[in-house]
């Protein structure tokens, strides 16, 4: 069980908010992150023109808009269908967005996809996708995974969907997080102090078990970064109020992440894996 749709199906409308301004405002240093993690992501992913691109919890499309610069059309899926709208009322208005019922949906000929949309979403679960086996080249995920209590079978049914040749590139959240969010939402959770009612229930992970799960999985990991230390510590963040800041400490951070101990501590890892 997840609690995740529920919660994105009533706070869509807040999440299209908090984002709405994030390439209006690149001076702002929250959108700056965002923009270099997604732009992180992308680049892990090397995406060529003609690739079958999906992102699994695709939100509200901030991922999706940029790798439709690369790719088109591109697929979405998400467990809220609240969140797809968005989609297509907010970040995409400007493009042909469908929400299909499921692959099937898509409108195919001999050659492949055969409709105009630049983008086809749907309700699925990350956790069990129902799309086609070995079909993507690439699959996306950004802070989706941090949702997902059965991180084993969700990679293994992630895998079955990609094509040979293909990666799997995605974000997962470090139990060891400087921020301590996902130390003490893990004490919690554990003591049973969490209401799923009322937060989202979140799962984090270390490196070491991160890797071993890719490799039971029948991943090889072929990138590994990491990224947010000091500007995700409620101690350093208050003092980052600009964009040459953020670009300061982001600097700092990347000498960092050599050191050991202290690479440990970085909050969030972005992984480009291959099944092998
Ligand atoms: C933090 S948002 C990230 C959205 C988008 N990837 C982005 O970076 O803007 C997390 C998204 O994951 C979706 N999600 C959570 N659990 C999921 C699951 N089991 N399968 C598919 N999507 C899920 C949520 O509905 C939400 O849209």
């Amino acid at each position: 069980m997840s609690n995740a749709r529920e919660y994105y199906d009533r706070t869509s409308e807040g999440y299209v908010s908090k984002w709405r301004e994030i390439d209006r405002k690149p001076e702002n240093p929250a959108f700056y992150f965002r923009r270099r993690l997604i732009e992180g992501l992308l680049d892990l992913a090397a995406i060529r023109e003609g690739e079958r691109v999906v992102e699994m919890g695709c939100g509200t499309g901030l991922v999706l808009k940029e790798a439709l610069k690369r790719t088109r059309p591109v697929f979405g899926t998400d467990i809220s269908i609240e969140m797809l709208r968005r989609v297509q009322d907010s970040v995409l208005a400007d493009r042909r967005v469908e929400i299909v019922s499921g692959f099937s949906g898509v409108p195919r000929g001999p050659a492949g996809i055969r409709g105009g949309a630049d983008a086809y979403l749907m309700v699925d679960d990350i956790r069990n996708p129902s799309l086609p086996a070995g079909l993507f080249d690439v699959v996306l995920s950004l802070e989706v995974l941090r949702y997902v209590e059965s991180l084993d079978s969700c990679l293994a049914r992630v895998r079955s969907v990609l094509a040979p040749g293909s990666r799997f590139v995605f974000s997962a959240t470090n139990l060891w997080s400087a921020s301590l969010f996902p130390l003490r939402f893990s004490l919690r959770r554990r003591l049973g102090l969490v209401k799923p009612d009322r937060e989202l229930l979140q799962y984090f992970v270390t490196e070491g078990s991160l890797r071993s799960r890719l490799r039971r999985a029948g991943f090889e990991v072929t990138g590994f970064r990491r990224a947010r230390l000091a500007s995700i510590n409620p101690l350093f963040s208050p003092l980052i109020r600009t964009s040459a800041a953020a670009r300061r400490i982001e600097t700092a951070e990347d000498a960092l992440s050599r050191v050991p101990i202290v690479r440990g501590l970085f909050d969030t890892f972005l992984v480009a894996a291959r099944p092998c």
